[in-house]
């Protein structure tokens, strides 16, 4: 069973591809007393109309998610018009520790894959706050930001995303780093099909992708955020080996320690298999270090309590 704390847009989106893909059976789980209910019963229909043999139920109630084997966190306060998501820790602290508590009570053999932002932080939070290995916390953010330059390298390109590698690695937030000469279309880096005006307006693109979204409808990214972490969930579930760019907690790779940050990883039955280290040159590696910084600074400002 997957399931899927917060019946807002994003963990709404999860559970609509996830149940598409008749991947398993999923609880959605919200403190709004009738909400996840009634996502649940909409949901429940429509995989009846579609002929899907997978049931969505909906609780307030954490005993339900007992026995879950994947817990995706998608709770917390979203992003508004012209807020950066760094002002989001303290609030969304303490629903990320209220959540992982209930997840080591009810579900602790769970991997845990979070969306909440501001991410990295929040996966360190979380890594701390249940005390899993590392290799059962997952946040989600790579996977989206990766998606996005795909698009904007198609669109440039007239190529289909599916031929496309892009690789974005650092802090899910204005730190981002995409990485255009590890970006290929079969084997061609895009520094060497592109422009370089083509490649700063598509690396712009890819960092302010989120910021765009909120900007454009008034609220952030769900549609997104949810193909993700259902492809996420499927790599976990059929011990599929794949690789994904994520956040992951690292300790020693790149040179890092006590600290979460996306790099590509491989995912597979119990979560995290590898953790894979890229060529970086000595430019990548500086922004790479300076996105870390800002990951950091993020974590220094969840309040100690928290962390304890
Ligand atoms: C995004 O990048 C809000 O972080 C979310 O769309």
């Amino acid at each position: 069973m997957i399931a899927i704390i917060g019946a807002g847009r994003v963990g709404v989106a999860a559970a609509i591809y996830i149940s598409m893909m008749e991947l398993d059976d999923i609880v959605l789980i919200d403190i709004i007393k009738g909400r996840p209910q009634g996502e649940a019963l909409d949901l429940a229909h429509a995989l009846s109309i579609l002929g899907k043999s997978v049931s969505v139920t909906g609780s307030n109630d954490y005993k339900d998610i007992s026995g879950a084997d994947i817990v995706l966190i998608t709770a917390g306060f979203p992003r508004g018009p012209g807020m950066t998501r760094e002002e989001l820790v303290a609030k969304n602290a303490e629903v990320v520790v209220d959540i992982a508590r209930k997840v080591v009570e009810y579900a602790p053999n769970s991997v845990n894959i979070i969306t909440t932002n501001p991410l990295d932080a929040m996966v360190y939070l979380l890594y701390k706050a249940t005390g899993f290995p590392r290799e059962r916390i997952i946040g989600f953010s790579g996977v989206l930001d990766s998606g996005r330059m795909k698009y904007y390298i198609s669109r440039k390109l007239s190529i289909s995303p599916a031929s496309i590698e892009a690789i974005v690695i650092g802090q899910h937030g204005e730190k981002m780093l995409p990485l255009p000469r590890l970006s290929t279309v079969m084997g061609k880096p895009l520094t060497e099909i592109l422009s370089e005006n083509d490649v700063e307006e598509i690396t712009k693109e890819t960092i302010q992708a989120g910021a765009r979204i909120i900007e454009l409808r008034g609220y952030s990214s769900s549609y997104g955020p949810g193909a993700g972490l259902a492809i996420m969930s499927e790599a976990v579930k059929k011990d599929q080996n794949k690789v994904f760019l994520a956040s992951a907690c690292l300790n020693g790779e790149y040179g890092y320690k006590d600290v979460c940050v996306n790099v590509p990883v491989v995912l597979g039955k119990g979560g995290i298999k590898k953790i894979i280290e890229l060529p970086l040159n000595e430019k990548e590696k500086q922004l790479l270090d300076e996105s870390v910084d800002a990951i950091r600074k993020n974590i220094a400002q969840i309040p100690p309590k928290y962390l304890g």
